[in-house]
């Protein structure tokens, strides 16, 4: 029989959505015992990385104010966003930056002791609230320390959730393995929020986490959730050579520029008011254009790329602001930034879609939550603007905590009745299926081929064939004898944990593509070179993903919100 544990709710994911949301259930009442299940200790969640800054109206006083930053984010979505959930976005982020301050988080500061904020990509104000480079580092600290003083949070750490169990439409706990030892164990618990971030590693050149796999995303398409908007896939104008690792648009914020091998500052030719600071859309095609006009540079690797050029800026304005950003130089390219410009390209770094939510974060199973980049409210259409997404994970971490507390006060005394079925469906599916899988082909190559597909086929531009031919090799590989674990040990079995996620990646990879297809229009950060330009009459709305158990996913589609403004073409 398996163990089967019960909560009052249960987070999965410890980035910076699943420890704020916990912070809110936990304050809400001390009597809730709450649950935060993540596949790695808390403080590794990839959310430390984020660097710039978290967007927020602070300064209403010198001429920015709140509307500025409604619009900013619906113009930056290429009004793709739910105009009501960008509202809900810029009127309660102010709050989480002064309760972040007060939890003890480590702000910036001008020189008069306020709040510093710089300039950011697509902004008419500099909102991007920062704290040097090292923004998600320091949030997280600052959330987990937090965390620590309510005694209802208990973390489990190296928990991987692989199923949610789910009976008559409403939520009822997930199907786990405890790493540590391999058992199998139902968390049960009448709410629940799924907060476990991006997907980004399903492409190869991406500044996300190794462990930045979609498995949260996959356990809901599983359960019969839909994936919305998932074509639309983020790349960041600045990864570095060769890794990908970010340098932060705060580089570009505090003054960096971009060059061409002419020594041209070539963002005049595509957005003459904005220059680098443009949405990143734009940034990153108008990279690729002048990478294709042959004004490129190679990389040592032989990969084509430009180059950001901070040098003017002076090596202790670096050293007060970019500290980060230079180590990350030096160390992984050899580069000081200080006395070098360094070599970039676009690069994977955030996926607008996710879980289909609503303005709540609700999603379509009553009890089940989604916060932070694993849901999809439609904050970002078709493209973010760079710190909307530590801002919506405070945001939303907070809404999803406090309407699972109420909701699960509320049920309290109904009893839960897990369906044995699903149980004993997923351990053959994990442990026949994967653990004991003994198929031929290395399920790490399959990943590679995978992730360099992805690269390959569905970049900054694409087309119908080259999307048409990633959707042929992703289901080639889906359709191989790779399922395969060498290790059959129970204890911290990282190779069976990667295969699983190899797993998700492949169903979800397949989503992408899928939608970049149906998706015959250019629009944000899906730039179709064979429909180049935006189709408002045909495609303003979202597309959704089901899972089809028997063949490809079903798809359709779904409005968008609009409250206030009707879409007109985007300059910069
Ligand atoms: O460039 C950056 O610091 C990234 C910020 C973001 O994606 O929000």
């Amino acid at each position: 029989m398996t163990e089967t544990l019960s909560y009052d709710i249960i987070i999965v994911g410890s980035g910076l959505a699943g420890l704020r949301a916990a912070i809110s259930a936990a304050s809400k009442n001390k009597d809730l015992k709450i649950a935060v299940i993540s596949k790695v200790q808390a403080m590794r969640s990839h959310s430390v990385s984020a660097e710039g800054g978290t967007a927020a109206v602070l300064c209403e006083n010198e001429g920015d104010n709140l509307e500025s930053h409604v619009y900013d984010t619906i113009k930056g979505s290429d009004f793709l966003a739910d105009q009501d959930v960008a509202e809900m976005l810029v009127k309660k982020v102010p709050y989480e930056i002064i309760q972040l301050d007060r939890w003890g988080m480590p702000w910036s500061r001008k020189e008069n002791g306020g709040i510093d904020q710089r300039r950011f990509g697509g902004y008419s104000f500099p909102r991007a609230t920062y704290a040097q480079d090292k923004v998600g580092f320091y949030e997280m600290q600052t959330l987990f320390d937090t965390c620590l003083k309510y005694e209802n949070i208990i973390f489990f750490n190296e928990w991987f959730c692989s199923s949610i169990l789910h009976n008559d439409g409403a939520f009822q706990g997930f199907t786990c393995i405890e790493i540590k030892n391999g058992h199998f164990v139902n968390v049960v618990a009448p709410a629940g929020i799924i907060c476990t971030g991006g997907a980004g590693r399903i492409y190869s050149f991406s500044t996300y986490a190794y462990s930045s796999t979609p498995d949260g995303l996959d356990m809901a398409y599983r359960a019969g959730l839909a994936l919305k908007d998932m074509e639309f896939v983020q790349f960041h104008p600045t990864g570095i050579l060769p890794s990908g690792i970010l340098i932060t648009e705060g580089a570009r914020g505090e003054g960096g520029y971009l060059i061409n091998s002419t020594g041209e500052r070539f963002m005049k030719t595509y957005a003459g008011n904005k220059l680098e600071l443009a949405a990143r859309d734009v940034v990153s095609r108008s990279m690729i254009t002048e990478i294709q006009a042959g004004r490129g540079f190679k990389h040592e690797t032989g990969v084509d790329c430009l180059k950001l050029d901070l040098r003017h800026l002076g090596g202790e304005k670096i050293k007060e602001k970019l500290a980060g950003i230079r180590e990350i130089g030096i160390k992984f390219s050899g580069i000081d930034i200080i006395d070098e410009p360094i070599e970039v390209r676009p690069v994977c770094h955030y996926m607008m879609g996710g879980i289909h939510s609503n303005l709540d974060g609700a999603t379509e199973l009553n009890g089940l939550w989604v916060a932070g980049e694993a849901s999809c409210n439609s904050l970002h259409g078709a493209n973010r603007l760079g710190a909307n997404s530590t801002s919506e994970c405070l945001v939303w971490g907070t809404i999803t905590g406090e309407l699972a507390a109420n909701y699960s006060i509320k049920h309290k005394h109904n009893s839960i009745n897990i369906d044995n079925q699903q149980i004993s469906q997923e351990e053959r599916r994990i442990f026949d299926g994967i653990f004991r899988g003994r198929g031929g082909v290395n399920p790490y190559e399959v990943r590679k081929e995978l992730t360099d597909t992805m690269d390959e086929k569905a970049y900054v531009y694409r087309t119908e064939s080259a999307l048409t031919e990633g959707l042929k090799k992703i289901r080639h590989l889906k359709s191989l004898s790779w399922k395969h674990v060498d290790d059959q040990a129970k204890e911290y079995n990282t190779n069976f944990i990667n295969v699983m996620e190899i797993d998700s990646m492949l169903r979800v990879a397949e989503v992408v593509l899928l939608g970049a297809l149906y998706r015959r229009e250019s629009r944000g950060a899906h730039a179709r070179i064979d429909y180049d330009t935006r189709d408002d009459n045909n495609y303003l709305k979202h597309t959704l993903a089901y899972y089809n158990d028997e063949g490809e996913p079903k798809m359709s589609w779904h409005p968008v919100t609009f409250t206030r403004y009707a879409p007109v073409e985007r300059r910069y």
